[in-house]
C-alpha cells in the first residue's frame, strides 16, 4: 500500500483468542447522531488507554456504519458501495438482513480486555444506540470452528490482505476503508456430527484432521471451499475472515460468527450467491443443510483517520 493512502483501523491485524461482536442501532434524536459521532473521535484512545496495559494482547477495534445511517451521521458523500444487506433466499436457505446501525469488532488475545474496551464503549454511547446483538467468540483449539474444521485457512495476509480489503482511488474520499458483512450462523450439530467424517470432508473440501484441501479429482463443485472461491478477469479475488465460535451448551447453541471484510460488497455477495442459491442454481453449499443464518448485516468501515475526523462533520440533514 503507498505511503499516501490513509491508514486502515485494524482490519488487518492478526487472530487473536477472544473478540466481542456488537452491532447496534442508533436513537431517532439528534442528540444520539450528535453523541455517535462524537465517540467516533474517541474509540482510538479509548483501545491506546485499555490496550496499554497489556501490550502483547493485541486489542483492536474496528469500528463499521451501515447504510441507513450514514448519511445522517456523516452527511455525503457516502462511500460508492455501502447499501443495505442483500437478503439471499433459496428454497427453505436464506440469508436473513437484520438491522444494524454500528459494528464494534473488538479484538484481543485475552477476553478481559474485549470486555473491558465493550464496558467502556457502551458507558459512553449510553442512551444514544440500541445493542441488538452481542456475541462472544472465542478460539476453539487450533482455530477450528463449531463443525470441527480449521477456519480461516485460505485468508490472505501480509500486503496481500490489505489489497484485496482496502478501498483505493476508485473511490477517493473513502481510501483506506474496507466493507465488512457479519452473519451469525446456529449449527445443528446433532446432525452434523451424525455424519461421516469423509461425507462432511467432501462439504467443506477439505481433510478434517490435517486441514489438506481434497485433491481437484474429488472434490465437489459443491463443496464450501469450491463455491467461495471466485474469480473476476481471471484472476481470484480473496476476503478476509476473522470467524469466530460462540455458543452456549447448556442450550444446546452452537455457533460460527462469520465476519468477511472486502475491498467492494461485491465478492462476499457472490460468495454467499454461490453459497445459497448454488453455483449452478441447485448446487448449493451442503453446510447449509446443517447450518442457518439468524443475523446478516452490511458495513462500511472507514479508514482510522477517517473514523477521528467523523467526530468533527457537520451532516447536512439536520438529525
Ligand atoms: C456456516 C458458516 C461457515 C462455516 C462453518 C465456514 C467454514 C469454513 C471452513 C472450514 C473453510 C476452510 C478453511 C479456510 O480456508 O478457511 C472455509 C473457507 C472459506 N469460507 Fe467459509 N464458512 C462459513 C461461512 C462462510 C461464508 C458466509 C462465506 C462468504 C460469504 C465464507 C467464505 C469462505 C472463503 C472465501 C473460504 C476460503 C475458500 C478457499 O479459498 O479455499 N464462509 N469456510
Amino acid at each position: 500500500m503507498s505511503d499516501d493512502i490513509p491508514e486502515p483501523q485494524a482490519v488487518c491485524h492478526p487472530i487473536t483468542r477472544s473478540a466481542i461482536f456488537l452491532v447496534a442501532t442508533v436513537g431517532p434524536e439528534k442528540d444520539h447522531a450528535d453523541t455517535v459521532r462524537s465517540w467516533c473521535g474517541d474509540v482510538a484512545a479509548l483501545v491506546r488507554a485499555i490496550g496499554t496495559r497489556a501490550p502483547v494482547a493485541n486489542l483492536s477495534c474496528v469500528v463499521g456504519f451501515g447504510s441507513d445511517v450514514c448519511e445522517r451521521l456523516f452527511g455525503a458523500p457516502r462511500p460508492a458501495s455501502l447499501h443495505p444487506f442483500k437478503e439471499v433466499r433459496a428454497d427453505d436457505r436464506h440469508a436473513v438482513s437484520t438491522p444494524g446501525d454500528i459494528l464494534m469488532h473488538i479484538r484481543a488475545d485475552h477476553m478481559d480486555l474485549c470486555f473491558e474496551l465493550a464496558s467502556q464503549i457502551m458507558e459512553k454511547l449510553d442512551g444514544a444506540v440500541t445493542v441488538v446483538d452481542e456475541v462472544h467468540g472465542f478460539r476453539y483449539f487450533d482455530l477450528r470452528d463449531m463443525v470441527g474444521f480449521v477456519d480461516c485457512t485460505e485468508n490472505p495476509s501480509g500486503r496481500a490482505a490489505e489489497s484485496f480489503t482496502s478501498v483505493g482511488s476508485e473511490d477517493a474520499d473513502f481510501e483506506g476503508g474496507s466493507y465488512v458483512i457479519v452473519q451469525k450462523y446456529l449449527h445443528d450439530l446433532k446432525a452434523w456430527n451424525a455424519l461421516p467424517v469423509e461425507k462432511q470432508e467432501l462439504i467443506i473440501g477439505r481433510k478434517k484432521l490435517s486441514d489438506v484441501e481434497l485433491d481437484a479429482s474429488v472434490k465437489p463443485s459443491s463443496s464450501h471451499s469450491s463455491l467461495t472461491t471466485i474469480e473476476e478477469d481471471g484472476k481470484e479475488v480473496k476476503i478476509l475472515r476473522h470467524n469466530m465460535v460462540f455458543g452456549r451448551p447448556g442450550s444446546a447453541e452452537f455457533g460460527t460468527y462469520f465476519i468477511g471484510y472486502a475491498r467492494t460488497p461485491k465478492p462476499i455477495e457472490q460468495m454467499m450467491d454461490n453459497m445459497f442459491i448454488g453455483r449452478p442454481p441447485g448446487n448449493y453449499d451442503r453446510i447449509l443443510d446443517y447450518s442457518r443464518a439468524v443475523t446478516g448485516s452490511l458495513f462500511f468501515v472507514p479508514s482510522a483517520e477517517l473514523l477521528d475526523d467523523l467526530a468533527d462533520r457537520e451532516p447536512s440533514a439536520g438529525k
